[in-house]
């Protein structure tokens, strides 16, 4: 069975691109079949056109409420049968309508590690505090912000010399590689969430004892 996606947008969908090529690549057993902006005449959705993929444009300032665009979101979602949806760069907070037409089956990526840096301009935040690697993560949505539970992580190191575009385009090319991982995973039914935790079943090997650090430590 191919599972089906639905993407959202809001801008440039350079995760949307990455997870494009992973399926046609034949690396995620996936279809999308719909990306959904709620901006129109956004890059994502001419990449999702050149690729054949249905689009959709739901403007947000066509609803009362954040509610009823959800609900609008919900319908169109399920028109096209789609069983996963995957927030990729979409700027709006959703609500329960669309939590609950969807438990545990909202995937979100943010570009810090959580929970550290939730919301907006968060590389800039990393480097004005100071830390020495910044990443990107992938979770499953919730009702806050940047809440739910963390399926995968990457990080990069922060450099003396990083400025905001130089730590954010590190840090998506991570984010190109973890997103179409996590939903690889998803697609083979190997993602277990308890609680506020997620396993891989059958887990993925990672060295015991291997650590990063930044500065290096040669001693
Ligand atoms: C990414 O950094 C993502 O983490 C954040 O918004 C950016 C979207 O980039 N939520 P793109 O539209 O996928 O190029």
């Amino acid at each position: 069975m191919t599972l089906k996606i639905g993407v959202l947008v809001s801008g440039s969908g350079s995760n949307l691109q990455a997870i494009i090529d992973n399926i046609e690549e034949g690396k995620i057993k996936a279809e999308i079949a719909v990306v959904i902006s709620n901006v129109s005449g956004v890059y994502a959705l001419e990449r999702a056109k050149r690729h054949n993929i249905n689009t959709e444009v739901i403007n947000h300032r066509d609803f009362k409420s954040r509610e009823d665009f959800d609900r609008k979101l919900v319908e169109i979602l399920k028109s096209y049968n789609v069983e996963l949806v995957v927030m990729a760069g979409f700027l709006r907070v959703i609500t329960k309508v669309l939590l609950d037409a969807f438990p545990m089956r909202v995937m979100n990526i943010h570009p810090a590690l959580l929970p550290a840096f939730p919301g907006l301009h968060v590389q800039k935040q990393a480097l004005d505090y100071g830390v020495k690697f910044a990443g990107c993560t992938v979770h499953f949505a919730d009702e806050g912000v940047d809440s739910g539970p963390i399926i995968i992580q990457g990080i990069v190191p922060v450099l003396d010399n990083d400025t905001d575009e130089t730590l954010s385009q590190r840090i998506l090319k991570v984010e190109h590689r973890i997103y179409p991982m996590a939903i690889k995973l998803y697609s083979e039914g190997r993602i277990k969430v308890s609680g506020r935790k997620v396993y891989i079943d059958p887990p993925l090997k990672i060295e015991e004892g291997s650590f990063l650090t930044n500065p290096p430590v040669d001693i």
